[in-house]
């Protein structure tokens, strides 16, 4: 019978002989196979019997080979595992040349290892990442769906920028060397595919409200496209974005909502993932040590996690947060590099990292920011100047979630929408949401990667997505 790495590590297996397929990891004195199938982090130990197997097969039993074994799981008598198989046949599926398979039995850059993303999930630390990401994806759909949460897929081609913030992908299928013009000169969108300029999206948020002001609670979870060129370690080109939408949830509502799902994700892999989380624990460490001890962590990878699982998240307003940095120390001896000197400033990830780090120590959220430094859709408090916006910062990351209440009141929002030079008639449909049958609603935006970069202790967004886009770069 045929069974995974995990399976014969794990289960106990009654049926013999047991065949597997996989690659070899390591091949030791022309009997020891290290054999890894990505079903788990570990490696299974095969023996080879290399007195009766072909001099020609052995030779080709090299690191990155796929092979197909058959034999009898045994008693280890080695150190560090339980099981082992005794080989009684192999038969090599591919080759591997080892003089030019890049990922060598040693260890390896990270930005080596970007450069071979195709191969880099045969390593240890990018198989376990790639695991921890796809059951925190799995645990997502599944706590929306306990909570009585429909899954939207909205729309990857839109003509809206939800954000506002123009930093967005052109979708057209005209001639970029001779595009049709209008009169003064401007390209004639008219006669693109879709008779109108359309972009990749930058958030799925306005269509799910259309969703959630009639299925009531409902999410997305896509990918998402910003073409901001800032090449930094916390973004990426594309993304990947989950955002909930609830009708009649107010902004306090919307806290205990994101609160409750991020620790039941995190939650989640605490439980299912283990061995992976603690290779990744230890790989941090060795990491770590490298660093001056002040960069250092105080806190092992499991126990940021736990960390973040057992206690309360941190709630202060944009206007506590401002009086706090003002008198903080890197502020008063001009660390910083945007100073903040009043109300009103935007904060960049210094300031926010030190309020999550220095500060409070603990994920926070700041909530009820200034009117004009958030987006347009934001529902404007009573006193005139602020907006039930919120944003969950957490240690090591930064900005991990951005939300809030929504306007729902027809004038007030049109009235904003003019301000900011947005067109109605671009957004009719969301106006229409406002007109009829209108209701508080609130939601949020998690980054994902940003997520698994805190779930893994990675510390390049990069490396924890498949095949990462970046400026000057969409390889793969
Ligand atoms: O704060 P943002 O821009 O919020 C929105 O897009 C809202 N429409 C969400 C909503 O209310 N439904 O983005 C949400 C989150 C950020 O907090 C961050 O975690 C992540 O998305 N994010 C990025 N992640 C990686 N690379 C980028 N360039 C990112 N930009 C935002
Ligand atoms: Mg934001």
């Amino acid at each position: 019978m045929s069974y995974t790495v995990s399976q014969l590590l794990t289960q106990d297996i009654t049926f013999q002989p047991i065949e597997i397929k996989g690659w070899v990891r390591t091949f030791r004195a022309n009997r020891f196979i290290a054999l890894n199938d990505g079903s788990t982090i570990n490696n299974i130990q095969c023996v080879v019997d290399f007195e009766n197997t072909d001099e020609a097969i052995l030779k080709r039993i090299t690191t990155g080979a796929a092979v197909h074994i058959k034999g009898e799981l045994a008693e280890s008598q080695g150190k560090g595992q339980k099981v082992e198989i005794q080989v009684s046949s192999i038969e090599i599926l591919g080759d591997s040349d080892p003089e030019s398979y890049p990922i060598q039995p040693k260890k390896h850059t990270f930005e080596f290892l970007r450069e071979n993303a195709h191969l880099r999930t045969r390593t240890n630390t990018f198989s376990a990442v790639m695991r921890l990401r796809s059951a925190l994806s799995f645990a997502i759909h599944g706590y929306f769906n306990d909570n009585g949460f429909y899954h939207v897929h909205t729309p990857i081609i839109t003509g809206s920028d939800a954000e506002g913030a123009g930093e967005m992908f052109r979708v057209s299928t005209l001639d970029a060397k001779n595009p049709p013009l209008n009169e003064d000169g401007s390209v004639n969108y008219k006669e693109d595919f879709f008779g109108k300029e359309t972009n990749l999206t930058v958030s799925g948020q306005l269509e799910a409200e259309t969703f959630a002001m009639s299925l009531g609670k409902v999410y997305t979870f896509g990918p998402t496209f910003r073409a901001e060129n800032s090449n930094t370690s916390r973004h990426l080109a594309e993304f990947w974005m989950i955002e909930p939408e609830v009708a009649f949830m107010d902004l306090s509502g919307n806290m205990d909502l994101a609160e409750d799902f991020m620790k039941s994700v995190l939650g989640y892999v605490l439980e299912h993932n283990r061995e992976d989380l603690e290779f990744l624990e230890k790989r941090l460490l060795d990491e770590e040590k490298t660093k001056p001890q002040a960069e250092r962590s105080d806190m092992s990878l499991i126990d940021k996690i736990k960390f973040v699982v057992d206690n309360n998240f941190k709630r202060v307003s944009y206007t506590e947060a401002i009086d706090i940095l003002k008198n903080s120390k890197p502020n008063k001896k001009k660390k910083f590099n945007y100073i903040i000197e009043e109300w009103g400033a935007d904060l960049q990830s210094e300031h926010e990292r030190f309020l999550v780090e220095k500060h409070f120590k603990c994920p926070v959220i700041l909530f009820d920011y200034p009117a004009n430094i958030k987006a347009f859709y934001m529902r404007l408090n009573e006193d005139g100047k602020t907006v039930r916006a919120m944003d969950i910062l957490f240690p090591g990351i930064g900005e991990m979630v951005g939300g809030s209440q929504r306007e729902e009141r027809l004038e007030v929002l049109i009235e904003k929408m003019k301000a900011l030079d947005i067109p109605e008639e671009e957004l009719w449909w969301y106006l229409d949401l406002r007109k009829y049958g209108t209701a508080v609603h609130s939601g949020f935006g998690l980054g994902f990667e940003r997520l698994v970069m805190f779930a893994t202790g990675m510390s390049n967004i990069r490396d924890v997505i498949p095949y990462p886009r970046t400026p000057q770069n969409a390889e793969f």
